[in-house]
C-alpha cells in the first residue's frame, strides 16, 4: 500500500513528531539523501500557487527526482476525464502525485484508485503541508510546545481545520476565534477534542489573542470563495490583526500567516512588516517539511 499524506492524521502521533525532527535535520544539505533518485512526482494543481508549487518542485529536485506540472487547462482533467481513470493512468508513469484541488474527496479518490502516494497540497478542507511547516516554525523557537498558546483569528477554513488536527498530536493550546457561521468542521472538532486536543473556541478575537505566543490568521475568502468577498468582509469586521490586537498577546509574541495575505483586511501592513512577523520563516519551512513528507511517503 502506498503511503498517502491526505491529512495530518495520516502520519500518526509518532510519525508527526519524527517528521518535525527530520525536517529540522534536512535544513542541512548533508542530510538530504537521494530517496527520489530516478523518481518523478506529478504536481496536479487545480488552484493557483506560488509557495506550494515551487517548494515541492525544489524539494523533489533536492531529493534527486524530477517533476511534471499539470493543470486542468492543459490536460484532460479540464475536460471531465474521471479522476479514477487519471489516477490509474498516472500511476503507470510516475511515482507520486502532489495535488491541490477543491473537495477533499478528490484526493481520496486519487488515493483509492492510484497505486502511488498522493500528497495533499491544499484542499477546501485542509492544508496539512502548510500547518506541519508552521508547527516546525514554532518548534524551532519553542521546543517545549506544551508551553505554547496559539491563537487563530479568522475563518474556519482549510488552515483552521489542519491546525485543529495538529493540536491532537502537538501539545500546544489552540484558542480559536471565528465569526458566527464561519466555524470549522464540527466532526473534526469533535474528533480532536475527544482525542485530548486543547482547543478553545470563541467569537471574540481579542479573547483568543490574549496572552498568545503565536497569532495566526488567513484570508477571509479562500480560493474558490471569491464571490463571497464582500459578504465576508462584513462578517469578519473586528477580525483584522493590527498592532493593537497584537499588543494583547504575550510579550514577544509572533505573528504567523500562511500567505498570500490581503494586507488591510485580515492583517495590517504594519503587523506584516513588524519584527513580530515570522511569515518568511514559515514560507521557507514549507521546503524542509515537504522534503521530509516526500521521504516519509517513499519509506517503508
Ligand atoms: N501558503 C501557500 O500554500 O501558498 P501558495 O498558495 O502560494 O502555494
Ligand atoms: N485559505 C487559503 C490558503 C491559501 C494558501 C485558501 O485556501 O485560499
Amino acid at each position: 500500500m502506498p503511503r498517502h499524506f491526505t491529512r495530518i492524521r495520516d502520519l500518526g502521533y509518532e510519525g508527526a513528531w519524527k517528521l518535525l525532527q527530520r525536517a529540522k535535520e534536512m535544513k542541512d544539505t548533508a542530510h538530504w539523501g537521494k530517496i527520489m533518485e530516478g523518481k518523478t512526482a506529478i504536481l496536479i494543481f487545480e488552484k493557483a500557487s506560488t509557495r506550494t508549487r515551487v517548494s515541492f518542485e525544489m524539494a523533489v529536485r533536492h531529493l534527486g527526482g524530477s517533476t511534471i506540472f499539470m493543470t486542468p487547462a492543459e490536460s484532460q482533467l479540464g475536460r471531465s476525464e474521471p479522476l479514477r481513470d487519471t489516477a490509474r493512468v498516472l500511476s503507470r508513469y510516475a511515482d507520486c502525485m502532489v495535488v491541490r484541488t477543491f473537495g477533499q474527496s478528490k484526493i481520496t479518490e486519487l488515493a483509492e484508485y492510484g497505486s502511488i502516494p498522493v500528497i495533499n497540497a491544499l484542499t477546501d478542507e485542509g492544508h496539512p503541508c502548510q500547518v506541519m511547516g508552521d508547527v516546525l516554525t514554532m518548534y524551532e523557537r519553542t521546543p517545549d510546545l506544551s508551553t505554547v498558546r496559539v491563537a487563530w483569528v479568522g475563518d474556519g477554513n482549510n488552515m483552521a481545520n489542519s491546525w485543529i488536527e495538529a493540536a491532537v498530536y502537538f501539545p500546544f493550546e489552540l484558542f480559536m476565534a471565528f465569526p458566527e457561521g464561519y466555524e470549522p468542521d464540527r466532526d473534526l472538532l469533535g474528533y480532536a477534542l475527544n482525542a485530548g486536543a486543547k482547543i478553545f473556541l470563541t467569537h471574540d478575537p481579542r479573547m483568543a489573542v490574549d496572552g498568545a505566543h503565536y497569532v495566526n490568521t488567513d484570508v477571509w475568502a479562500s480560493m474558490g470563495q471569491e464571490e463571497e468577498q464582500k459578504k465576508r468582509e462584513a462578517a469578519f469586521k473586528g477580525y483584522c490583526v493590527d498592532t493593537e490586537m497584537m499588543a494583547l498577546a504575550a510579550p514577544d509574541a509572533k505573528f504567523m500567516h500562511c500567505l498570500p495575505a490581503h494586507r488591510g483586511e485580515e492583517v495590517t501592513d504594519e503587523v506584516m512588516e513588524s519584527p513580530a512577523s515570522i511569515i518568511f520563516d514559515q514560507a521557507e519551512n514549507r521546503l524542509h517539511i515537504q522534503k521530509a513528507i516526500l521521504e516519509w511517503a517513499f519509506s517503508e
